[in-house]
């Protein structure tokens, strides 16, 4: 079954007004290839310029917060709610994003119980896993990724609601550092992530959800990626901050594969 191609942006925590108009410009200006336009593209933005983004964002081209908590409203300082999002005009959020859980402590319980609700809600979920470096040294990669997966399956609960989820596996060690993960490394996890989906959700449910890999993508290293057949697209970092990114969101289109083969000439 053929898997609509899947782009996620994450600007993280960068960005000023002006700046992201900008950048909305220069996603304007790309040139994109035919398989490009049957692309979801999906840019996460800081929450507090959901709605300035949204704005100014291409046609066709769509915007995710960067997190949500697990109840629509109440006395929970400094969080937001699937409510006020979708009350944004934004129908996705990324949720436990490997910072989320590295610097904010969140746990497995917790990104599940909000990946559920923010399903509750009418949100698509981009939903994040991945190992630490010790982890994958250890050789505990499957385990810790299986048990990820596991937590926010136990919420996604009814086979109908895998449409709207997103599974990004994003490598710890390959986050922001420069380190991407093999085709062969990143390969091997998405292929035994579906295989966990075939035997514990079904074989349907397993062939038509996108599994994206994340961690130091760039237009270099896209194209190699996006042949392997697990791999349904990507989740972008420092990469979606700069024009780099139009060549990501390309990453199927045969212009984007001519111009690899003049970058290595
Ligand atoms: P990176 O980040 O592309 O900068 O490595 C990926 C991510 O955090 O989603």
């Amino acid at each position: 079954m053929a898997r609509k191609l899947f782009i996620g942006g994450n600007w993280k925590m960068n960005g000023t007004k002006a700046k992201i108009v900008e950048m909305c410009q220069v996603l304007k200006g790309g040139q994109y290839g035919a398989s490009t336009k049957e692309a979801d593209i999906v840019i996460g933005c800081p929450a507090i310029y959901l709605e300035h983004t949204v704005k100014h964002m291409p046609q066709g081209m769509q915007v995710a917060a960067q997190n949500c908590y697990k109840v629509n409203s109440g006395a929970f300082t400094g969080e937001i709610s699937p409510a006020m999002i979708a009350d944004c005009g934004v129908h996705w959020v990324i949720i436990g994003h490997s910072e989320r859980r590295q610097v904010f402590g969140e746990t497995d319980k917790l990104i599940a119980e909000k990946v559920g609700f923010a399903l509750d809600n009418s949100l698509k979920v981009i939903a994040c896993i991945g190992e630490t470096l010790q982890e994958r040294e250890a050789g505990k990669t499957f385990d810790v990724v299986s048990q990820q997966i596991q937590a926010i399956a136990e919420t996604v609960k009814d086979a109908a609601r895998w449409k709207d989820v997103v599974i990004a596996y994003e490598p710890v060690w390959a986050i922001g550092t420069g380190k991407v993960a093999t085709k062969e490394q990143a390969q091997e996890v998405h292929a035994k992530l579906r295989k966990w989906l075939v035997a514990k959700v079904g074989e349907q449910v397993a062939n038509a959800t996108r599994i994206v890999y994340g961690g130091s993508v760039t237009g270099d290293n896209c194209r190699d990626l996006i042949r392997q057949p697990d791999i349904d697209g990507f989740l972008v970092g420092g990469a979606s901050l700069k024009p780099d990114f139009i060549r990501i969101i390309n990453c199927q289109s045969e212009g984007s594969r001519r111009s690899s083969v003049s970058d290595k000439q």
